[in-house]
């Protein structure tokens, strides 16, 4: 954690101007200054910077906001990062408060690997540039490949000399510890003797999004039965797995700037493409997405286009990731190579634009891959075909976000005559798998509030003290719930904070502040592998902000003494009631969402004039509506604004 007395001193110090002036080419204009948006495409500018005011405003795309917003924004930093980043620009020393032992021991051994990656990754990079073995054996394998210096350069490229402890030697030498090594899956030790994991491959340093060494992937260059193509690091602190995304560095800023990430298997399609001038792209490493590694990506886009090789095996093992894509309302696309073709070679032989168009022609979405993938498969048999067209029709009554029922109306619409069925047959089959989805969920409800206590006693009493909230009071009992209960216990859920992320579409915090809060949390878990404590939330600069953090954790404690003077109600809000609190705040925004898409229903109903859409539309507004009172039956006397600013 920042010492708040170093932000403050970053904070005096750091010229929007000049910051700004960095990245961008600023033109004076009366009192402002002006430059081409670096955050969208534009030809005249439309970004203004205010010296005086310290800010910065979009009027093309609309985004804005003070020196540290722009650092985080336009380098993709957490807030911590961003004043570091500051910090170190203007020569700052920054303080860190003080930190728990466990802290400070896990800092220390990620520091460490961190430390002895960077090593390494120079060491290799320099073998490979300027020693004679590297150039012959290392370089001649990346020219065979056709990548230009500039590619080496940009992804760190580097050769592991083929000497079994050439490599360990050095680093030795230069004091790094045997066990350190080792950890970092850098050697191995036995009897007494150093030996290089990676001697006589090339290496591809994994980067974080931020640019640190966290781990290597390295390929042998000969084929052979025993050795493995690639060795890639170990697990250990530094380097988690499902966290990381290859070429996430390099790829950042054009991911944001293009709003789409293509997704493909390998380290060399990542380079391909990049080399290719596809510079929006990452790769999973050979394994089906996790949720850490969407997170990476959501956090710049929520288009995933997904690159497949031409094998079925590439395809299977990708379309196990994709219901947890769609789950986090990604807008998942799929792209089929032709045979043969990987990403590296289609580009390598085809170019960027014709790779464009490619994925133009051919980007489908996830049940029109799977009704293609599906159909190919089944051919004229007909027990086959009537399981794929459950499947399907599964697939699509798990479309479970309230505001995609239009989707679910297209994919009806679009199954049935693929696989040449009754639209209104269809309909049937997909109502029939959301109503046996929806009787297990109540069933599994039930049986948790069987457990429970209800909780519901004490809602009527207070009703005085607990006026029906405001809109802006519900956003920041949101945000209160999480900063406060992030990290307890949930069932079902890892804690509070991931069932939060999954149920709140964030799109619903209308206030801008109570969003940069929520967004920040989810993005210092992000970054930090863990979930930030309350006091992370007093290093927001903004005086505004302050204020209003420091009243929100502030008035739960006193409303709940006064609770407990009026009424002699002692755990009303002490630990044990956290659930109530964190089901209430959830219940709000599920109505308030609910209430919006009943709304747009309400309003296609009267135009739409096609007997399956509109059988569809109806079935989804009936439903809908049942789980409104379904909701306000439970609530009882909580009180819902119903003209909400969207609508
Ligand atoms: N992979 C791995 N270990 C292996 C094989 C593959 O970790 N033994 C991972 C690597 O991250 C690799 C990805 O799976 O990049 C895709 O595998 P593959 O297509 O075989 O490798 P490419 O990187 O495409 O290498 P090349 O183009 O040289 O075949
Ligand atoms: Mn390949």
């Amino acid at each position: 954690m920042i010492a708040q007395q170093s932000i403050q001193e970053v904070m005096d110090r750091a010229d929007i101007i000049d910051v700004v002036g960095q990245f961008v080419r600023l033109k004076k204009r009366g009192a402002n200054h002006i430059a081409n948006c670096p955050f969208h495409n534009e030809k005249t500018p439309s970004f203004y910077v205010s010296g005086a005011k310290g800010i910065y405003k979009c009027f093309g795309c609309g985004k804005g906001g003070n020196v540290v917003t722009f650092i985080q924004e336009h380098e993709k930093l957490t807030y911590p990062e961003a004043i570091k980043w500051l910090a170190s620009y203007y020569n700052i020393e920054v303080e860190e408060t003080e930190k728990t032992p466990e802290q400070k021991e896990k800092q220390l051994a990620e520091e460490s690997l961190r430390i002895v990656n960077e090593f390494a990754s120079e060491y290799f990079y320099d073998y490979l540039l300027n020693e004679e073995e590297g150039q012959t054996i290392g370089g001649s394998y990346f020219k065979q490949r056709g990548y230009t210096k500039e590619t080496i350069d940009k992804f760190k490229l580097g050769y592991c000399p083929d000497g079994y402890d050439v490599f360990a030697k050095a680093a030795i030498e230069k004091g790094y510890s045997a066990e350190l090594l080792e950890k970092a899956g850098l050697i191995k030790q036995r009897n007494a003797k150093h030996y290089d994991v990676y001697h006589g491959r090339v290496i591809f340093p994994i980067q974080s999004m931020t640019g640190r060494v966290l781990g290597f992937g390295a390929r042998i260059l000969k084929k052979t039965d025993k050795a493995p193509k690639y060795i890639n690091t170990p697990e250990n602190e530094l380097y988690v797995k499902s966290r990381v995304l290859y070429g996430m560095h390099q790829s950042r800023q054009t991911i944001s700037r293009n709003d789409e990430c293509f997704l493909v298997e390998g380290y060399t399609d990542v380079i391909s493409l990049h080399q290719g001038g596809v510079e929006n792209v990452v790769a999973s490493s050979g394994t089906s997405l996790t949720e850490g590694q969407l997170r990476l990506i959501g956090q710049l886009t929520k288009n995933l286009t997904i690159l497949y090789d031409g094998d079925a095996a590439g395809v299977k093992a990708a379309l196990r990731g994709l219901d947890l894509a769609l789950e986090q309302s990604f807008n998942v696309k799929l792209v089929l190579l032709p045979d043969g073709e990987d990403p590296d070679s289609f580009i390598q032989k085809s170019g960027a634009s014709r790779f464009h168009e490619f994925v133009k022609e051919n980007k489908k979405d996830v049940i029109g891959f799977r009704l293609d993938v599906g159909l190919k498969e089944v051919g004229d048999d007909p027990v086959q075909k009537s399981k794929l067209v459950n499947e399907i029709a599964e697939s699509i009554g798990r479309i479970n976000k309230t505001e995609d029922f239009a989707l679910q109306d297209h994919y009806i619409k679009l199954a049935s005559e693929k696989l040449e069925v009754d639209p209104s047959g269809m309909v049937n089959l997909v109502n029939k798998y959301i109503r046996e989805r929806l009787e297990q969920e109540r069933r599994q409800k039930n049986r948790d509030a069987e457990k429970a206590p209800a909780p519901q006693e004490y809602v009527e009493q207070p009703q005085d003290v607990l006026a029906p909230p405001e809109e802006e009071e519900q956003e920041w009992e949101l945000v209160r719930v999480l900063i406060e209960h992030g990290e307890k216990e949930y069932e079902g859920y890892d804690n509070v904070a991931a069932l939060i992320e999954e149920r709140i579409d964030p799109d619903l915090i209308e206030q801008e502040m109570a969003r940069v809060v929520f967004d920040s949390y989810y993005a210092y878990e992000i970054e930090n592998g863990k979930l930030p404590t309350v006091n992370f939330f007093n290093t927001f600069p903004e005086p505004a902000m302050q204020t209003k953090l420091a009243t929100l954790l502030q008035t739960r404690s006193d409303i709940s003494h006064n609770w407990k003077d009026i009424y002699g109600i002692e755990t009303l809000n002490g630990e044990q009631n956290y659930i109530n609190e964190v089901d209430s705040a959830l219940t709000y925004f599920e109505l308030k969402k609910l209430i919006l898409v009943i709304d747009e229903i309400s309003k296609r109903l009267k135009t739409e004039k096609e007997e399956t859409r509109y059988i569809a539309l109806m079935t989804k507004y009936l439903q809908l509506k049942d789980a409104e009172k379904e909701i306000l039956k439970k609530t009882g006397t909580m009180i819902f604004k119903k003209n909400t600013k969207k609508a």
